[in-house]
């Protein structure tokens, strides 16, 4: 379904963020992007959109090359959910910015609304349906800019950094709303715990090349692996300096 083949792309700054990277992703396969800040994550997401246009290499999704001519077909398929939630927002209602796709595609206003409704609920936001986009909390415009995406039931969902500003309920919501979508899905994140969480594999990134791949929970405990790559092994495997260094035996023998 995602299929990347030598891929370079410099910013016309001349910055090499993208360094003949290959990469093949299936039909519902689960895939979380990680690496350290200017890895190269939401690079490589743009490629895939066609937002940037790789200048080395091709890029397919299903089967169709990413290029100026073939953007409309290709965009079909993807839905992206942006780093910064103002990327993605710009109408005035939470309710229109939730629509557009939906609208944009010719669904009818019932469907629309219906789509709507549904992706306030699964997200548990209804009560943000008449706020105003721009008004609302980094959580908030980052709930309602994956209700945005989610609304155009994408084939492909890219994420880039879905869990960030979201709180603990929410994130937790979030995890078991990708667990559950049955659409191949793209997930660059600093969140090591969800991609342990939602991913059946995980590609690391170093300065724009793929530097691992694999199981998620082979990949990450990798301490030298992870160090390599400016990266630390996710709380929930020892990556807490608590927990590793035992000092929680102390707090827990305090309260005893
Ligand atoms: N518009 C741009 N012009 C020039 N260089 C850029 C541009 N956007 C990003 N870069 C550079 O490309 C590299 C990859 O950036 P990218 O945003 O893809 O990293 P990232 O892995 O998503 O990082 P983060 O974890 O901070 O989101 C970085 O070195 C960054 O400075
Ligand atoms: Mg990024």
């Amino acid at each position: 379904m995602v299929k990347i083949e030598n891929a370079s792309f410099t910013y016309p700054d001349g910055h090499k963020a993208i360094n003949n990277l290959s990469l093949s992703v299936k039909d519902h396969e689960l895939v979380g992007v990680v690496g350290a800040n200017g890895a190269g994550k939401s690079t490589l997401l743009t490629l895939l959109t066609g937002i940037n246009l790789a200048n080395e290499g091709c890029i397919y999704i299903d089967n169709i090359p990413v290029g100026i001519e073939t953007l409309r077909d290709v965009r079909r398929n993807i839905g992206m959910v942006f780093q910064n939630p103002d990327d993605q927002l710009f109408m005035s209602s939470v309710f229109d910015d939730i629509a557009f796709g939906p609208r944009n595609y010719g669904l009818a206003e019932t469907e629309t609304e219906n789509r709507v409704s549904k992706v306030l609920k699964i997200l548990e936001i209804e009560h943000l349906r008449h706020r105003m986009s721009h008004k609302l909390s980094g959580g908030e415009k980052r709930s309602v800019a994956i209700a945005s995406v989610l609304s155009m039931n994408p084939a492909i969902l890219l994420l880039d950094e879905p869990s960030s500003f979201l709180d603990p309920r929410s994130r937790r919501n979030l995890i078991n709303i990708l667990k559950g979508l049955k659409m191949t899905q793209l997930i660059a994140t600093h969140d090591l715990d969800l991609v342990l969480d939602v991913c059946e594999r995980v590609i690391v990134l170093k300065n724009g090349e793929i530097y691992a791949e694999g199981i998620p929970s082979d990949i990450l405990v990798q301490e030298e692996l992870m160090a390599d790559c400016g990266l630390e092994p996710p709380l929930s495997l020892g990556g807490c300096p608590v927990f590793k260094q035992d000092k929680c035996k102390g707090i827990i023998g305090g309260l005893q």
